[in-house]
């Protein structure tokens, strides 16, 4: 039987339990989101006892030096006593900017009280007062004065609602981060890009883009954008501007309720394609061999093209992908 202590509480695991199910069971309630090891919401630091390593995968060298864990996924062998707060993580910020990008997606601008020496495309956990935390993607370039999030308003969502009806500018919210490795790795400069990503997906790749294009990249880059209607393409007048001023750039729209097709986009570089963005990638993209590719957003969308870009010849270490997993609550 394993034992975890924290504070005056000592939770004994049920068999295959993990930390934080265990936790919960004598009354100890963790922020979580996903339960699944994606969001970093459940971050909780060993004071005492080796977190397993399973529990640690995905974390800065940092936060696993310290101890941090997820406690979703930590099922561990030995006991162990937890941290009892770990405000030093937190950063406060100010919501900045609240306005529509579409009709169900929500910038939200913030400025944080000290850097979070983040890149663009990583994600934080936002944090409402009183709220759960949630995981957001940065679009914003790395070295913006303020961060940039792209939020889906998803009805009653306890988060996305938050900041969608009732927040105002000037309001605080806590962060925690950054996490994830969706960002732009410089030093490759002629290797080809594929950014892939569907509704608010794009903006972890809107974020690595400014980064690449301002550091230089000079291989092809090919955007692809997954929405089911056409007023979810929101970044299309952003990217034509991109892609008008720097000639690597190509923008691909799929619409999946759209016309059957490829037609012209705003810019010569752009176009919209009826269909899935899995076909969409297969089409522009037919031999990825060579590529560095991102995915991000829908789940079970970004799993099949992470296997099907790997199954067409893309090498498994060249893709990185931050999946959109939504609370488990
Ligand atoms: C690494 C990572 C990065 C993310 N980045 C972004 C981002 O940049 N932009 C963004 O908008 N979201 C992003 N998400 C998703 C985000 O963290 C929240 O899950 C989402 O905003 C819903 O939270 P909520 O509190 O509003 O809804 P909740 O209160 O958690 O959920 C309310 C209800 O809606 C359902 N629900 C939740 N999500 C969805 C969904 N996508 N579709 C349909 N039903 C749903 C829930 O099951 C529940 O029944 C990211 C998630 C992860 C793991
Ligand atoms: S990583 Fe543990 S709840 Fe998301």
């Amino acid at each position: 039987m394993v034992a975890v202590r924290r504070g005056d509480v000592t939770a004994t695991l049920a068999a295959g339990e993990s930390v934080l199910d265990g936790l919960a069971r004598h009354g100890v309630t963790l922020p979580s989101s996903c339960r699944a090891g994606a969001c970093q919401s459940c971050l909780v630091r060993a004071v005492a006892g080796t977190p397993p390593p399973a529990a640690q995968q995905g974390l800065r060298e940092g936060l696993r030096r310290q101890g941090y864990f997820l406690a979703c996924c930590a099922r561990p062998q030995e006991d162990l006593e937890l941290a009892e707060g770990d405000a030093d993580l937190d950063v406060e910020a100010t919501v900045t900017v609240l306005d529509r990008l579409a009709p169900d997606v929500v910038r939200v601008g913030l400025r944080p009280a000290r850097s979070l020496g983040h890149r663009a495309g990583q994600f934080v956990t936002v944090t409402p007062p009183g709220g759960p935390s949630r995981a957001y993607s940065i679009a914003s370039a790395s070295d913006a004065p303020e961060l940039e999030l792209h939020v889906r308003a998803i009805p009653g969502g306890a988060v996305s609602g938050w900041l969608a009806e009732r927040a105002r500018v000037g309001d605080r919210v806590t962060l925690r981060g950054p996490a994830g490795e969706c960002f732009y790795v410089a030093g490759r400069a002629e290797q080809p890009l594929l950014l892939a990503g569907t509704g608010t997906g794009i903006a972890p790749l809107f974020g690595l883009l400014q980064d690449a294009l301002r550091e230089g990249h000079r291989g092809r880059i090919v955007v692809v954008h997954g929405s089911v209607a056409r007023e979810g393409q929101y970044l299309e007048t952003s990217l034509a501007a991109l892609a008008a001023a720097h000639a690597q750039l190509e923008v691909h729209h799929a619409v999946l309720q759209g016309e059957p097709g490829c037609a012209p986009g705003a810019h010569a570089r752009c176009s919209v394609w009826g269909g899935s963005i899995a076909s969409v990638v297969a089409s522009v993209v037919p031999s990825p061999k060579g590529f560095n590719i991102t995915l991000c957003g829908d789940p079970s969308v970004v799993a099949g093209m992470r296997r099907a870009l790997f199954l067409a010849g893309a090498a498994l270490t060249e893709i990185r992908a931050d999946a959109f997993l939504p609370s488990a609550a």
